[in-house]
């Protein structure tokens, strides 16, 4: 595996790739590798023949008071994982060349980026798709992969790659659960104890929610009713927004018909805030919305 940190670099090197008839699959990550990163990596190892790999913790989509400065950070860990992954470029680029002085573009998708999470963290949907626009650019990939923790963000980015031409196929991959439920997160390593206890209360709820959907249920205001239940139960859980979308536009949906439709959640467990979320009618997402 060969690390590469220069932007020049890693642009010349992509190009070189492509020149030989190469196909890049890329993995775009902020490092504190999980197996939730390693099962992307795992994925594009057998669909592409290049696997690049970034880390680089965006200060751009962090807000004021959020936790840039102690986001985990363990470069000769993650260096070491994803050579044991079978990753061939770790990128890993600088700040300071990412933003240098005088930089001043921003790209953001309008409206999908000021919904769910973005009506909590104003600003964060604009430097997630900035630093992706720019990685498209320097890493050149065929494909990228995201998983679908993030699921505002993987179609906050599918409407900009879409919007902008960039010629590349999104993949989303399940989320990762350890085995009590609890998603894989960079952010689980904040919780103590009692909290990593009451952390389940998002997967609980969405278990709820989908048992609910199995037994016929298909109105949003039971669904909804029966996953906030869920929540009320746990006293460390302060819940930022529970809502069920329109897993295209993020409207708020009354009823799940056929289309695909997101639940998705955020709560605050101490300082710790955590995401989660199932989409019903998965079956159809790649037919129905993203053909
Ligand atoms: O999902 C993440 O880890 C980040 O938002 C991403 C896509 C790497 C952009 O910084």
């Amino acid at each position: 595996m060969r690390v590469i940190v220069g932007l020049k670099e890693m642009l010349a090197w992509a190009n070189k790739m492509r020149q030989q008839g190469h196909r890049i699959g890329f993995v775009p990550t902020m490092g504190y590798l999980h197996d939730g990163h390693f099962s992307l990596i795992e994925r594009a190892r057998q669909v592409d023949d290049i696997v690049v790999c970034s880390i680089f913790v965006n200060p751009a989509q962090f807000g004021p008071q959020e936790d840039f400065g102690r986001y985990p950070r363990d470069l000769a860990r993650d260096e070491s994982l994803t050579e044991k992954a079978g990753v061939d470029i770790l990128f890993c680029p600088r700040a300071e060349d990412i933003y240098p002085d005088g930089f001043k573009t921003r790209v953001s998708v309008e409206s999908l980026s000021g919904k769910l999470c973005g009506r909590d963290r104003p600003g964060h949907f604009g430097g997630v798709t900035t630093i992706v626009a720019k990685l498209f650019n320097l890493v050149k990939p065929h494909n990228a992969y995201f998983g679908q923790k993030d699921a505002q963000q993987f179609v906050i980015i599918r409407q900009m790659v879409e919007d902008l031409n960039f010629d590349i196929q999104l993949h989303m991959l399940p989320i990762i659960r350890e085995k009590d439920g609890l998603a894989l997160s960079s952010r689980n390593k904040y919780l103590n104890d009692s909290e990593r206890k009451a952390a389940l209360v998002l997967s609980r709820a969405i278990k709820q929610a989908r048992g609910l959907f199995e037994r016929g249920i298909r109105t949003a205001e039971e669904i909804l009713a029966g996953a906030e239940a869920e929540i009320a139960k746990e006293k460390l859980a302060r819940l930022d927004y529970l809502a069920l979308v329109d897993m295209a536009s993020l409207e708020a949906v009354k009823v799940i018909a056929g289309a695909p439709v997101l639940l998705a959640m955020a709560i605050r467990i101490g300082g710790v805030r955590l995401i989660d979320n199932t989409i019903f009618n998965e079956e159809n997402l790649w037919k129905t919305t993203w053909n």
